[in-house]
């Protein structure tokens, strides 16, 4: 059985945060959609100047084209013992697309995230992004001067220093355009995953480390099993697996 983790939930409610955190400590690669379109905005590639308009006004990419990246990345050597899937699916087609790449693959345990959309709009128009390791910061809490040490000290962010930005679909015209189309196109879909033995709500107004352990307790209680199980249960499914280094090709 592979640890299979999709993170549900609306702009700002946590899941990037959230996944990547589960995805470290667990041994299974976070697959964020809006991180590799945002890479590829930044790289200047074919895909990003597709998308690159669409974001910044904070609609969804075509179906087609974000189902097809999300085939590729989990077909990939380190996705065999599992996945935290943070941004996708978003729609009924790419839920129904996500049903079908995993069929072989076990379980896969839906968590959605509930917080208040004002909480949501606070927290996105406070969040600042290190341009080179992609740390988040949030500008009203932490102090300018603190910023630095809440990055992940990449190479560059040691030598240089982080360089902290605003998201460019940050705005708050644009966050309230997201939770629209959030509203209309992904809640309808969340409803579908609802009625799952797999599905999970956990409470996305706590403190991080409180949403972690919620995170943690309600993926175990999906899967019948406790949360000290989890991690084992990848070792085992990669044992005897090679997985090339980052950044090799992949054939
Ligand atoms: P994407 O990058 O997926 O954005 P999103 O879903 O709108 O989510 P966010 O990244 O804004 O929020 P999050 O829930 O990850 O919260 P985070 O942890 O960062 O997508 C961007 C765009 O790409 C889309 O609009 C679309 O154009 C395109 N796209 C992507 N996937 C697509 C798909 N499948 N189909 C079509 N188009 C697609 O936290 C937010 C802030 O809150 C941070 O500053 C964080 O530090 C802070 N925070 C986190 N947890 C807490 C807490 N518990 N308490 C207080 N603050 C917290």
């Amino acid at each position: 059985m592979s640890l299979n983790l999709v993170m549900l939930g609306p702009p700002g409610a946590g899941k990037g945060t959230q996944a990547e955190r589960f995805a470290r400590e667990h041994g299974i690669p976070k697959v964020s959609t809006g991180d590799i379109l945002r890479e590829a905005v930044h790289s200047g590639s074919d895909l990003g100047r597709q998308v690159e308009k669409l974001m910044g006004r904070g609609e969804l990419v075509g179906d087609d084209l974000i189902i097809g990246i999300v085939r590729e990345r989990l077909s990939r050597p380190d996705a065999v013992a599992g996945f935290v899937l943070d941004g996708f699916p978003r729609t009924a087609t790419q839920a129904a697309a996500l049903d079908e790449i995993t069929r072989e693959r076990g379980p896969v345990i839906c968590v959605e995230i509930q917080v208040p959309d004002e909480e949501l709009v606070r927290r996105v128009r406070a969040r600042r992004v290190c341009e080179d390791c992609g740390a988040n910061a949030d500008a009203f809490v932490h102090q300018a001067e603190a910023l630095p040490d809440l990055c992940q000290n990449t190479d560059r962010c040691r030598t240089i220093g982080p360089k902290w930005v605003a998201r460019s679909d940050d705005s708050e015209a644009v966050v309230r355009e997201r939770l629209k189309i959030y509203w209309r196109d992904t809640r309808p879909m969340i409803d579908y995953y609802s009625a799952r033995p797999t599905f999970r709500r956990i409470d996305g107004l706590q403190k991080p480390e409180q949403v972690r352990e919620a995170l943690v307790s309600a993926v175990a209680a999906a899967l019948g099993m406790p949360a000290s199980q989890l991690r084992s249960m990848v070792k085992k499914k990669l044992s005897g697996v090679v997985i090339p280094p980052r950044g090799a090709r992949q054939g």
